[in-house]
């Protein structure tokens, strides 16, 4: 697998609205680190929604992992979305959940052995350090706490592609840098990375691949570092 996400031509309105999207083409190799980044409002969270197929594109195509996801079926679909870990904006963890079960869910849906959930989740979450608040509830935690259990759901099944939605918006910046860190490591192990930032000069800090979305139309703004 070479191509973990490819966007040929992709254009996107909601209703009768103006584009959100015109003509938009990204390429995500295997491995890589990429930010999107532009202004808010720009259509970041549309085009990550076309991305992981929460969204239909109203023109173009996409393929994820090889396979063109308009031509296919919801099985497919559901195969594909599997692949990926979101971390969403508003994080959506389930409340009524303690923080360990929160982050087992996707590996119980996928019917995991309750063995390995029993040992992976309790060290993942002290990887993330959050040792002490295994069994709180999100409630009580702190926004950066529950941000960082959000990270750990999207990535306890070890995605093949890792989507972050605005994921540094609502911290500090040695927190941001923190995060960064983490989704490092995380890419260092395999997955594909995908941040969305509105925060332009925090995403050229590194010296990653940035997309960069502007007037519904994206373009490859930096190259990144070569290796
Ligand atoms: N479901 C929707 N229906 C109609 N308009 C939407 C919808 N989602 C987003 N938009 C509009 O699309 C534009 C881009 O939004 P969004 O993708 O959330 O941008 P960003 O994440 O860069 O802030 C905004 O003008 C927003 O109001
Ligand atoms: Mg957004």
């Amino acid at each position: 697998m070479t191509g973990v996400v490819r966007l040929q031509n992709i254009g996107k309105r909601y209703g009768p609205d103006a584009d959100i999207l015109h003509d938009v083409s990204m390429e995500l190799d295997a491995g890589g680190f990429y930010f999107l980044s532009g202004l808010s409002g720009a259509g970041k969270t549309t085009l990550l929604k076309i991305i992981y197929l929460a969204e239909t594109p109203s023109r173009g195509i996409v393929t994820l992992f090889d396979t063109d996801a308009s031509l296919a079926d919801r099985e497919t679909h559901t195969a594909l979305r599997r692949r990926i870990g979101i971390v969403f904006q508003d994080f959506r963890l389930v409340d009524h959940l303690s923080v360990r079960d929160n982050v087992a869910l996707p590996l119980r849906i996928a019917r995991a052995p309750e063995r390995e959930i029993r040992e992976n989740v309790p060290e993942l979450l002290s990887w993330m350090g959050l040792e002490g608040k295994l069994d709180l509830r999100p409630a009580t935690l702190s926004g950066g706490e529950q941000q960082r259990v959000a990270i750990a759901r999207a990535i306890v099944r070890r995605p093949d592609l890792l989507i972050a939605d605005e994921p540094t918006a609502n911290v500090d910046g040695d927190i941001a840098m923190l995060l960064v860190r983490v989704f490092e490591r995380i890419n260092k192990l395999g997955t594909t990375v995908l941040i969305a930032t509105h925060d332009v000069a925090f995403a050229r800090q590194f010296a990653h691949r940035r997309y960069h979305l502007d007037q519904g139309a994206l373009t490859l703004a930096s190259e990144g570092a070569t290796a």
